[in-house]
């Protein structure tokens, strides 16, 4: 077998080495950026006065049969391939005979891997950001049907205020625009062209750079050849907007967990995304949701061990950056698989209104019992106190502070007049919160159009 770099060796591979050093069973996957990235640097290398017009010409020609060779899955891996710049070579030199050796003038695979990946990296972040979108739309479409549905609002998982279960929603709904931020910003990482830097010292013959950054549809060049082929911060880039995508599916996925619990009974995952129990006849499992919260974990994984990996690295290229993709077809694919099953359960959910309605107990007004004495003048810290000892009282009673009567409250405050009882209403409640970004169903409202206006 005979590798690119074979010349100066008399000893064959060890079979061991082969295994460690091959990268083919991954990089395989960028063999469309490879074959881009090929073609391009052939018309440049005719600019260059490297090769003629008609040479680019069959070597571009060879170059798609290979890439149809790939697509159609007749491509044969030969024993040398050992990555996709190899096999790609290889196969073309076979079609085209000696002249495919002509094609590598001038590069390296050190500039080639890297050009290959920030293609394929802008790609995957176009392709994520898409489908945050999709999801971004399915979860404003739930919300808006859900203005006025009233639910507990928690903090620290105790009941605390009422919400609406449209804004509980979107309250997952602006991380996502955030992380549609974080894939924008991966994008225009990725966006520079690192062709022309070949091993890493820069190309010795005259290709313009400018040029082939235009034909492959960077935005810019590298300005530096040595950090041209060892800068894999985008990839670093790519792995944390992944990571936060997916910690935000957990965190909702999480939720949605509790809230379908027989305890809360908020929601019901639909059949379509649940399984059942191979001993349990009546089990329903939000197992979609499990496995979200549990595959965010791996992303995250992809990137602390990509971090590491990189950490100590020495300037220019250095083999351990060869570890670099595996993770983020790892983060690729996993989110690829995540972002649309959720879109498909919340497309699907159903709530529970009533029973949402049910748990909604006088405590959760409270703090609008103390905002009806601020309006008749009581300082906040004050009113807060006198609110407290209501609760108390109702607490030694054993009853909800809505069952106190007036007499109860004036004894406590003389503040307290028949209209209080306006202040015990979750209808108020909600609709006092009406500043932008609150619970009130206008504002709610006013923020579906932001929302929207978010994704477009
Ligand atoms: N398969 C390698 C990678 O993905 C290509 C670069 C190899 N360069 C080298 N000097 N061995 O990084």
């Amino acid at each position: 077998m005979t590798q690119l770099w074979g010349g100066r060796f008399t000893g064959q591979a060890d079979e061991l080495l082969r295994k460690l050093n091959d990268s083919i069973g991954f990089d395989i996957r960028l063999y469309n950026e490879d074959i881009d990235g090929s073609i391009a640097w052939a018309k440049g290398l005719v600019g260059a006065n490297v090769l003629t017009q008609d040479e680019a010409d069959q070597i571009c020609a060879g170059l798609e049969k290979v890439r149809k060779e790939l697509a159609d899955d007749t491509f044969e891996l030969a024993a040398g391939d050992e990555d996709i710049h190899t096999a790609v070579e290889r196969r073309l030199t076979e079609i085209v005979g000696s002249v495919g050796g002509k094609l590598h003038t001038g590069r390296s695979r050190n500039d080639q891997s890297a050009t290959d990946f920030r293609l394929w990296v802008k790609r995957a972040s176009k392709h994520i950001a898409a489908e945050i979108a999709a999801l971004g739309h399915a979860m404003i479409n739930h919300a808006e049907k859900h203005i006025e549905t009233p639910m507990p609002g928690y903090t620290h998982l105790q009941h605390a205020q009422p919400v609406t279960w449209g804004h509980w929603l979107l309250g997952h709904f602006w991380p996502l625009v955030r992380d549609l931020e974080r894939f924008k910003a991966v994008h225009n990482q990725a966006d520079e062209m690192v062709l022309g830097s070949a091993a890493f010292a820069g190309t010795a013959f005259p290709v313009d750079r400018e040029a082939l950054a235009k034909d492959l549809g960077f935005s810019r060049i590298t300005q530096n050849s040595l950090d041209g082929v060892s800068n894999r911060d985008y990839v670093a880039d790519f792995l944390y907007a992944s990571t936060m995508t997916g910690l935000h599916l957990s965190r909702l996925a999480e939720q949605l967990i509790l809230f379908s619990s027989t305890e809360f009974s908020f929601v019901v995952i639909a059949d379509a995304y649940s399984t059942g129990s191979s001993i349990m006849p009546q089990k329903k499992n939000p197992d979609t949701l499990e496995l979200t919260r549990g595959k965010s974990g791996r992303i995250l994984g992809d990137l602390t061990g990509f971090l590491a990996t990189i950490k100590g690295l020495p300037s220019t290229y250095d083999k351990d950056l060869q570890e670099d993709k595996e993770p983020v077809f790892d983060a690729f694919d996993n989110l690829s698989l995540l972002l649309p099953v959720m879109t498909g359960v919340i497309d699907t959910i159903t709530i529970n209104p009533d029973k949402m309605a049910s748990q909604l107990e006088a405590g959760l007004l409270a703090t609008d019992l103390a905002d009806y004495l601020v309006k008749k003048n009581l300082p906040f810290r004050q009113a807060h106190h006198v609110v407290g000892q209501i609760v108390q009282l109702g607490e030694v009673r054993n009853i909800p502070i809505t069952d106190l009567s007036l007499e109860d409250l004036q004894e406590i405050s003389d503040l307290f007049e028949e209209d209080v009882i306006e202040a015990f209403s979750v209808k108020g409640a909600l609709a006092a919160r009406n500043a932008t970004g609150g619970t009130a169903p206008e504002a709610v409202k006013k923020q579906i159009v932001e929302a929207r206006k978010a994704l477009s």
